[in-house]
């Protein structure tokens, strides 16, 4: 199993969902952890969960005002930051025809921007220890088009660009950049409307919804010194729905 002793870790979006789970799992890992979240109560009372090795940070990814306070938490309370997960995001759906520039606007800010920022502030005092992990969290709409994601995908592929870049650009300073693309996940963000537990989701290859766990697991593996050789790739964790279709059952 994944080792993160030692560790410090920044991860946006954790109040609940998918970066909760990730902050637990984390922090059973032996890291330290900053959820940060724009969700206060919900935010205050995961990291309270976690205990000692947890802090909450009040933040609104867009803003790269905020995103100086978390970096400050970090190295003021845990000494640095050794991980950062841009998990952070927001989802409607909606046709192409009826998306609005402003619909536009502001999905990118907290996927894409959010995640700009999130780079941008936590790669020079990764630089200048010697090197970190960044996770991006983007979607199976960020490999392949999807009816209705004209907002959501757009932001989605752009953060698979954006970790290439990073990347490129980041890993003379040993800091490594990937990004995840989950299938669908049972959280709030679709409504926990899936029904978790095998034979449940038949569209799906393995016949089950994704739960937060499965994807905190990977991103585990990818904060770890144990992925230390990967940058710039991108994971899909779908329970197989990339492989293909999977045909309707014959009666
Ligand atoms: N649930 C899925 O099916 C699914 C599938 C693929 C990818 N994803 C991605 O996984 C990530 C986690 O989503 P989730 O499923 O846990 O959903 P979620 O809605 O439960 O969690 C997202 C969290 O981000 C927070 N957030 C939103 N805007 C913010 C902002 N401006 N600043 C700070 N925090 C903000 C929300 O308050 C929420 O706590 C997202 O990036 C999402 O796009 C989700």
């Amino acid at each position: 199993m994944a080792d993160l002793t030692g560790k410090v870790a920044i991860i946006t979006g954790a109040a609940r969902g998918q970066g909760a789970a990730e902050a637990r799992l984390f922090a059973e890992r032996g890291a330290k952890v900053v959820l940060t979240d724009l969700l206060e109560t919900e935010g205050t009372a995961t990291a309270k969960g976690i205990g000692d090795a947890a802090r909450f940070v009040r933040h609104d990814v867009s803003s790269a005002e905020d995103w100086a306070a978390v970096v400050e938490t970090a190295r003021r309370e845990f000494g640095g930051v050794d991980v950062l997960v841009n998990n952070a995001g927001i989802l409607w759906t909606k046709p192409l025809l009826e998306e609005t520039a402003e619909g536009l606007d502001k999905i990118l800010k907290v996927n894409l921007f959010g995640t700009f920022h999130g780079i941008q502030a936590v790669a020079p005092i990764m630089r200048a220890a010697g090197g970190g992990s960044i996770v991006n969290i983007s979607s199976l709409a960020g490999l392949q088009g999807i009816p209705g994601h004209a907002a959501y995908g757009s932001s989605k592929w752009a953060i698979r660009g954006l970790t290439k870049t990073a990347a490129l650009e980041l890993g003379e300073y040993g800091i490594r950049v990937n990004s995840v693309h989950p299938g669908a996940v049972n959280t709030p963000m679709i409504g926990n409307r899936f029904t978790s537990g095998a034979g449940n989701f038949p569209s799906v290859p393995l016949r089950r919804v994704g739960e937060s766990e499965d994807i905190g697991d990977l991103v585990v593996f990818l904060a770890s010194d144990e992925s230390s050789w990967i940058t710039g790739s991108e994971f899909v964790i779908d329970g197989g729905s990339m492989a293909g279709i999977v045909p309707p059952v014959q009666g």
